[in-house]
């Protein structure tokens, strides 16, 4: 037995150990206050523990009301050096406050989820903003937030964009969500996911992962889109691709992933076949038009832990998972993302963290140096004990050289 939430999530998480065992020597963030906004879940428990051994007292709060475990809150609350603004089954309310009381710590350094923290630091604590050190986004809706800060001028310190470094968003977003978006609706219903015809709203990282992932389980998948580009890789991977109108009449699963708003409206949901489950993998609750789904139904039900059944006056019966929040994370079967995946999104997190405390960086929005994704990368191969290739010098000059007369073209 143990009281220790946590230790299933480390064993998972062997770049954690490896930045523990090397950062809790050195102590980079000795004297140093920071804050994390994230999905307060097992993996996070273990990054909050991991800065707190590299010497920072560690404030953290949810990104996301609905996802805190409160097994994680207690354990790190009960630790010397880390303190909780967060309870599971905090209200909206409840939420938004205690992230402003977090923000009255006055952290150097911000880990953030969807520009939680650094957007109310600047709109409601300007004092806290104007000294902050700098942070660190963790997901593309979050960077679409302080890009449009930057545009407007208004973003007072530097901040490392996570999410567009290749060792988040290409195993995170592809294989994290992909997979635990998928296990957790499978999970919930209880239903086959072989043969189903499966529509994904978006064909981005997390949209393209969950596709390939259902169509390797046996599903017919359907991908709708906004942008042509991405539609066309869509068709060429071999997903049928068509409107939403179109994919409403035809789809027995839904899952959206685009990190907008409204993609699944009124006039989808009029369409769709008796029995559809309706999932979002995107951000916040946004994506599935609740509103509408409320209009059209007569009566709801809770059928099974984790569904809202809606039932429409012609008989149809929609099936709403985790309220169209993030199934992967606030389902009541959702432990997050794998521990693999965030080891590696969350070690670019710290790692960009270390080195806002040393480079000297104006306000803006940067991308996370490549010398620190390879590193991360480094660190995981270690890990699993593999070893690769480096380029020969001769590969190196043929690599540098332009001329035809040198190259020999
Ligand atoms: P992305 O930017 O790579 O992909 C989004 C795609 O959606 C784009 O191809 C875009 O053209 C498409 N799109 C936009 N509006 C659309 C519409 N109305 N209909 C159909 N397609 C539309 O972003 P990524 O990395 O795939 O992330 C997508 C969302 O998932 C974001 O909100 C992100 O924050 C969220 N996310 C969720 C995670 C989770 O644990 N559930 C983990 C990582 C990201």
């Amino acid at each position: 037995m143990t009281d220790d939430p946590i230790v299933w999530a480390r064993d998972y998480m062997p770049i954690h150990q490896s930045l523990s065992a090397e950062y809790g020597e050195s102590k980079p963030f000795e004297n140093c206050t920071v804050a994390v906004a994230s999905h307060l879940e097992y993996n996070t428990g273990v990054l909050i523990e991991t800065l707190h051994t590299a010497g920072a007292e560690v404030f953290f709060t949810p990104s996301e009301p609905e996802s805190t475990k409160g097994e994680v809150v207690e354990y790190l609350d009960a630790q010397n050096g880390i303190t909780a603004y967060a309870e599971e089954g905090m209200s909206n309310e409840a939420f938004s406050e205690a992230q402003h009381s977090l923000l009255d710590e006055r952290p150097e350094i911000i880990l953030d989820d969807g520009s939680e923290l650094i957007g109310k630091a600047h709109e409601c604590h300007p004092d806290v903003a104007s000294e902050i050190r700098g942070g660190v986004e963790q997901t593309t809706a979050g960077i679409t937030r302080l890009e449009a800060m930057e545009e407007e001028g208004v973003l007072q310190f530097p901040v490392y964009g996570a999410n567009n470094s290749p060792m988040k968003h290409r195993f995170d977003n592809v294989h994290g969500t992909g997979e635990s978006a998928l296990t957790n609706i499978a999970i919930t219903t209880n239903a086959l996911i072989a043969g189903k015809r499966v529509v994904i709203a978006g064909y981005g990282y997390v949209g393209r992962g969950i596709a390939q992932k259902a169509r390797s389980l046996g599903a017919r998948t359907i991908v709708t889109e906004v942008d042509p580009r991405k539609a066309l890789e869509a068709h060429m991977d071999g997903h049928d691709v068509m409107s939403m109108d179109e994919a409403a009449k035809r789809g027995e699963v839904f899952i959206t992933a685009t990190g907008t708003s409204s993609v699944i409206r009124e006039e989808h949901i009029a369409e769709m076949e008796d029995g559809a489950v309706l999932a979002n993998a995107g951000h916040f609750d946004v994506e599935i038009e609740l509103s509408a789904l409320n209009v059209l139904a007569e009566d709801t039900s809770k059928p099974a832990k984790g569904v809202t059944r809606y039932h429409m006056p012609d008989d149809r019966r929609l099936n709403l998972l985790a309220e169209g929040r993030l199934v992967n994370l606030t389902g009541p079967f959702s432990k997050g993302h794998p521990g693999e995946v965030m080891d590696t999104t969350f070690a670019v997190m710290f790692e960009a963290a270390v080195d806002l405390l040393t480079t000297d960086l104006t306000a803006g929005l940067y991308q996370v140096p490549d010398r620190l994704d390879r590193a991360v990368a480094d660190r995981k191969l270690e890990t699993l004990g593999k070893t690769i290739d480096e380029p020969t010098d001769e590969q190196r000059t043929y690599d540098s050289d332009w001329r035809e007369t040198d190259t020999g073209f």
